[in-house]
């Protein structure tokens, strides 16, 4: 018999819910975006998201059950981020799961943010267990994290590499402000560096023999050019603005391309695994998905873009894995907004 379950993801700025069929079979994936509401102060407002979460969650998942064709009395087991991410966001889903299993009499399972991103690829590629196999080399690359992880087989990780500053998200983010772009910054910095002829460069940040990323140094390189070509603080009069910015979006692309990759190509050596397995809205990055498949020669798998951002349905995934192994999360379950991984 199937296993149907629904994952509630409100960890950040996304509502979203999905039903997976077996932890492989995408049966709906519902995903309300707050973008809009946060990018005119720059960033989240954690205020701002919880109270977004409280009014999207029941249409989300009413959306969410309509859509894989199910009434939730056939759902088997509610997964949910219980952490990392924003206590107050995580706490209106967390309190939705609690609501839903405890009413239809059903397991809750409480699921790391950062190992649903991983379990998206089992909803790109089925199988991963057996092909290619257990160890993966994980790339979890988010707003708030850039960790290189060894997954020895389900729900065994080890961290092997990691920020020791701003993550490849936040990096992206704050790179966009300078340029005056829009957020979030990552998909506006793709955007924009279509075309470049790649006429600027950007330092790397290779922090050697540690597989440890560092992007501070970046942005603050990317600030001194920035100001020095004439388009920071403000536009100088006479200057071709758009080129600019182009190339310097294209420059500090590159940059994070060329370490994140080489560093998850190094790790995937070093710990002689047998395929790579990308997650997290920074994976979302056309460039870095390129040059990772292109630098790899073990299979590369990377899930579709909407996967990669956050949504429900890696909860939901991850969460089938954890049911399959027997673990429930009891109902007196808090939220960790640190909570690690590995
Ligand atoms: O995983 P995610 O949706 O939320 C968190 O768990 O943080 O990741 C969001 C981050 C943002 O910093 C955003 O700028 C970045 O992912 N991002 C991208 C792209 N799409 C989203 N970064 C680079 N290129 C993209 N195409
Ligand atoms: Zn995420």
């Amino acid at each position: 018999m199937s296993i149907k379950i629904l994952g509630i993801e409100t960890s950040c700025d996304e509502t979203a819910a999905g039903v997976v069929e077996d932890g492989r079979k995408l049966l709906s994936n519902v995903i309300s975006s707050q973008t809009a509401l946060h990018s005119p102060h720059g960033g989240v407002v954690p205020e701002v998201a919880s109270r977004q979460h409280i009014k999207d969650l029941v249409p989300v998942l009413n959306q969410a059950t309509f859509d894989a064709g199910v009434g939730l009395h056939e759902i088997d087991a509610l997964a949910v981020t219980y952490g990392p991410g924003l206590a107050g966001s995580l706490l209106t889903g967390v309190n939705a799961a609690k609501g839903i299993a405890y009413s239809l009499g059903i397991p809750l399972i409480g699921v790391n943010h950062l190992e649903g991103h991983i379990y998206a690829s089992w909803l790109a590629k089925s199988d991963l267990e057996e092909d290619p196999g257990f160890p993966l080399a994980c790339l979890v690359a988010s707003g708030g994290h850039t960790d290189l992880l060894l997954m020895e087989g389900h729900g065994n990780y080890k961290l092997v590499g990691r920020t020791r500053d701003d993550a490849a998200g936040e990096a992206f983010d704050k790179a966009a402000r300078i340029l005056g772009l829009g957020f979030p910054g990552g998909p506006e910095i793709q955007r924009v560096s279509e075309g470049s002829n790649g006429e600027e460069r950007l330092p790397r940040a290779w922090m050697k023999d540690t597989l440890d990323f560092s992007f501070s140094g970046i942005k603050t390189a990317l600030l001194h050019m920035a100001q020095d070509r004439g388009i920071y603080p403000t536009p100088n009069d006479g200057i071709d603005q758009q080129t600019i910015v182009r190339e310097l979006a294209a420059a500090f692309q590159e940059s994070i391309v060329d370490v994140v990759s080489a560093k998850l190509v190094t790790m995937s050596d070093k710990y002689k695994v047998k395929g790579l397995v990308l997650g997290g809205g920074v994976t979302a990055n056309a460039r870095l998905r390129q040059e990772i498949v292109a630098r790899s020669p073990l299979p590369v798998i990377i899930p579709p873009p909407i996967l990669c951002t956050d949504n429900g349905a890696m909860i939901a995934a991850c969460g089938y894995f954890q049911y399959r192994g027997g673990k429930e999360t009891p109902m007196d379950i808090d939220v960790d907004p640190g909570l690690p991984l590995g």
